[in-house]
């Protein structure tokens, strides 16, 4: 039961949970396709505190606080005391007394941590330097839709920066039984303890995680392949360098003639064109990767109605 929790990290959810967040998320995208009433969170606020910037993580969890009857109020850092050095915990104390739920975006993964043990309401990692859970069980839903329901022994291979999506996406691979393979430089392999973890849950699923720095070896007979920036938010000042690094690991069609014929192709989004993936690799999987930016909508509604509303 995930009424009243906390969701920093998909590493503390159970499969179980996992699928039912994935479940709830189709229902509730069928609802909303459908015109049905939906409004699990009638009278709740949702605040969201954003250190960093976003269009989908905010547009979409806004929205999806609305369709669900409830609204949600945009934090900025600029605006709030915390931006003036309040402690993070005793916003997170002044805030459990408004609101009914937490969303934040930040940099170290530590501060979301602090924000959840002060915070008695549920908080949402909505990114940090670390983890980008909302987006991984996005990509969940969205690899349930085009490989089918059973995502058990589907190969992922993520190319590029070992960054936070990387480490989200060891941790869902795992949860989810898939066969998850990363290709990055050997500098920049995803975190070392999440790696660990997840090789950790993989065991109980009978999921594989593996590392290796040759981008064709992971793109190898993948039905899913992955990619993010090169520069991740706060790391721009290392963007020229960093494409330099990493161009051999682009994902391009070359690189793409190694996978699965049927080989969807996702990216988290903002895509960076020329750089982490080619204009014509984009676009011909442009249908995938706006229906995985919708699907936050529905994902993280899945979410807050399973953490702040009375579903049993
Ligand atoms: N993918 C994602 O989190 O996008 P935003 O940074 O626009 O929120
Ligand atoms: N790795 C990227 C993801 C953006 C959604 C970043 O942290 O900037």
């Amino acid at each position: 039961m995930l009424q009243g929790k906390d969701l920093l990290s998909i590493h503390d959810l159970s499969v179980d949970e996992v699928d039912e967040i994935l479940e709830l998320a189709s229902e509730l995208k069928v609802m909303q396709k459908t015109g049905m009433e939906h409004h699990i969170l009638e009278g709740k606020t949702l605040g969201m505190i954003f250190e960093k910037s976003s269009t989908r993580t905010r547009v979409s969890f806004e929205t999806g606080m609305y369709q669900l009857g409830g609204q949600a109020l945009f934090l900025s850092n600029r605006d709030l005391q915390l931006g003036r050095g309040e402690p993070i915990k005793d916003t997170a104390r002044v805030l459990s007394r408004y609101l009914d739920g937490i969303m934040i975006r930040t940099y170290g993964h530590d501060r979301v941590v602090e924000l959840a043990k002060y915070a008695d309401i549920p908080v949402i990692n909505a990114l940090t330097d670390l983890l980008h859970p909302c987006q991984v069980l996005t990509d969940l839903l969205t690899i349930r839709e085009y490989k089918g329901k059973n995502l058990k022994g589907l190969k992922m291979a993520y190319v590029g920066d070992g960054n936070n999506m990387t480490n989200s996406y060891m941790y869902g691979g795992a949860k989810a039984g898939m066969e998850f393979v990363a290709a990055t430089p050997e500098d920049y392999k995803p975190d070392a303890e999440v790696t660990k973890n997840a090789i950790e849950d993989a065991k109980a699923t009978g999921a594989s995680i593996k590392l290796v720095t040759d981008p064709a070896e992971a793109v190898k007979d993948a039905d899913i392949v992955v990619t993010d920036t090169w520069a991740s938010m706060g790391q721009e000042s290392e963007h020229e360098e960093r494409k330099k690094i990493f161009a051999p690991y682009q994902v391009n069609k070359e690189l793409l003639s190694h996978a699965d014929k049927r080989v969807i192709v996702m990216h988290c989004l903002p895509a960076y064109r020329g750089e982490e993936i080619t204009e014509d690799v984009f676009e011909h999987f442009a249908p995938v990767i706006f229906d995985e930016a919708e699907n936050r909508l529905h994902t993280q509604k899945a979410i807050m109605a399973l953490l702040m509303g009375d579903i049993d």
